[in-house]
């Protein structure tokens, strides 16, 4: 059996390599592949109240969709339940490794959760106090979100920030982020694993011309079960539907971009850097909703969960790992996509080629639905595509061992001609940071209601615009990069 895997695996490579098609056809990979001081009961009784009260309140006010999981996450207990007993027909898995791992990561979640309970309100309150666009620490601080590119300096700066500030329990925050230690990942190595009883063997996917890349790419089918899939797109099209009630904030990177798009949708429009909130690359709630119809809402949505906020997230990371010896610490969000008809996204890297090492290591992209036609995820330099196929999960790394960008590693999503794609993504940090993986703060501009959506639009040319359910500093931060053009 192991023989014969082998010979199939070596037959989807050659396939590939040979070049009859470009990439890998869906059916070659298919057959081969909260603390009280020590005063009276009530004052005591009343700061659990208020504490339960706060909490209920941002549960309210900023709903994500991990709440909408829960499908998803019931099937993940049956799942746990039959990937035990698959562990006992599989000597080399045995069931007491399966659960001393399962411990570890567990505590290793608790205790992520523990430090972003203590830490987060903190991390937030010093952003909101010094998120004053005329400070010139902002951006320093603003950099700490884990979205945006973070540089070790602004960490270590941090504690020297919270010290000014006298207070005792922000030294406590700032000593944590100071013990953390870093971990590195600087392969992947893909293996063979067995859920559910389906065998999971690694395809890798060859270039067509091998032309000395360090980029590695590897499909597995039936990484995510048909019941999976279809909870994790459920849970996305209601957190959608409902966030999808209010008016999108539409943000530019440049006033050439908000040119273009009224250009190409006849709408003769002039716009000025008056147009623009000031601090933010955004326009107002009214010019928002306006775009909003221009646009005809051509774009995809994207939505995000954290590590910890579902049974899912353990139960995939876990599998991830499992895998490819990607280590769960070292991963982001989880982000579900969907494109409607007509859309795709630019050809791009997922780091960037600066000597920047807290960047993505390595993507795992899973297809939640077939698309009857386009939508297929290319690699040009490497002449490498996959066709999305449910449950079909595509692993590559985006950095070398050096942890250096590496070009090659372009990709991009074609546009979907026929059908709806859905995707699922986490990327792995070739350096993890301290607030990876942990839900951000948010921004306090532009002034919005409490779960108001966002809409980026970037370069009009190779990009499109995307809607997301949650904010990152990148409309901030660009505003003042672009100052300058913006006056
Ligand atoms: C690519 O090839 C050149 C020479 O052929 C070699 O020096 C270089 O190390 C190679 N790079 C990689 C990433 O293999
Ligand atoms: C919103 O922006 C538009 C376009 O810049 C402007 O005409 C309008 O007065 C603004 N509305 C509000 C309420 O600020
Ligand atoms: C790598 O190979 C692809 C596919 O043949 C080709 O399009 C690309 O130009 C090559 N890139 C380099 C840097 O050689
Ligand atoms: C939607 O946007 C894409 C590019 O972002 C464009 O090519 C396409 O024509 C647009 N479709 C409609 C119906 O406006």
């Amino acid at each position: 059996m192991a023989g014969n895997s082998k010979a199939r695996q070596r037959k989807a490579k050659e396939s590939v390599a040979n070049g009859k098609d470009a990439g890998i056809s869906s059916s070659d990979a298919r057959n081969d592949a909260v603390s009280g001081s020590s005063a009276g009961a009530p004052f005591w009784v009343v700061l659990v109240l208020l504490f339960i009260i706060v909490i209920l309140l941002s549960y309210v006010s900023y709903p994500n969709i991990a709440s909408l999981l829960r499908h998803t996450d019931s099937v993940q207990s049956k799942r746990e339940i039959t990937s035990e007993s698959e562990a006992h027909k599989h000597p080399m898995k045995s069931a007491s490794d399966a659960v001393k791992k399962d411990v570890s990561l567990s505590n290793e979640i608790e205790e992520m959760e523990e430090e972003a309970q203590e830490i987060q309100p903190e991390e937030q309150e010093t952003i909101k106090l010094e998120m004053t666009p005329e400070t010139k620490s902002k951006t320093k601080e603003v950099k700490l979100i884990p979205e945006s590119k973070k540089k070790d300096k602004n960490v270590k700066k941090k504690p020297e920030k919270s010290e000014k500030k006298k207070s005792s329990k922000k030294q406590d925050a700032s000593n944590e982020i100071e013990d953390f230690k870093a971990s590195y990942l600087k392969e992947m190595s893909p293996k063979k694993i067995f859920v559910d009883g389906r065998r999971l063997p690694p395809v890798e996917l060859l270039p067509q011309k091998p032309n000395n890349s360090s980029v590695k790419v590897f499909l597995y089918d039936e990484f995510l079960s048909k019941e999976e899939c279809e909870g994790l797109m459920k849970a996305h099209d209601r957190h959608v539907e409902e966030m999808t009630k209010k008016d999108p904030i539409v943000c530019f990177d440049s006033i050439n971009t908000l040119r273009r798009h009224l250009k190409a949708n006849k709408k003769k429009v002039n716009v000025t850097p008056l147009d623009f909130t000031p601090g933010t690359t955004c326009v107002n709630k009214t010019f928002s909703s306006q775009l909003k119809n221009w646009l005809k809402q051509n774009w995809s949505y994207s939505t995000a969960f954290y590590p910890g906020e579902s049974r899912f997230s353990k139960v995939f990371e876990y599998r991830v790992k499992e895998a490819t010896a990607l280590t769960p610490v070292n991963g982001g969000k989880f982000q579900i996509t969907s494109y409607p008809e007509g859309i795709g996204y630019k050809t791009h890297t997922d780091c960037r080629e600066d000597d920047e090492k807290r960047d993505r290591m390595a993507t795992i992209l899973v297809y939640l639905q077939d698309v009857e036609e386009g939508g297929e995820t290319k690699f040009p330099e490497l002449g490498i595509w996959a066709k999305p196929r449910k449950g079909r999960a595509l692993v590559w790394n985006n950095m070398n061992k050096d942890g250096n960008c590496e070009p090659l590693s372009i990709h991009n999503a074609a546009k979907v001609v026929k059908g709806h794609k859905y995707i699922l993504q986490r990327w792995y940090y070739y350096k993890n940071f301290y607030s990876l993986g942990k839900r951000p703060p948010e921004p306090h501009l532009p002034e919005r209601e409490p779960g108001t959506p966002r809409v980026s639009c970037d370069e009009y040319d190779h990009g499109s615009c995307r809607w997301y359910d949650e904010w990152n500093y990148d409309h901030i931060l660009e505003y003042q990069r672009q100052k300058m053009t913006l006056q």
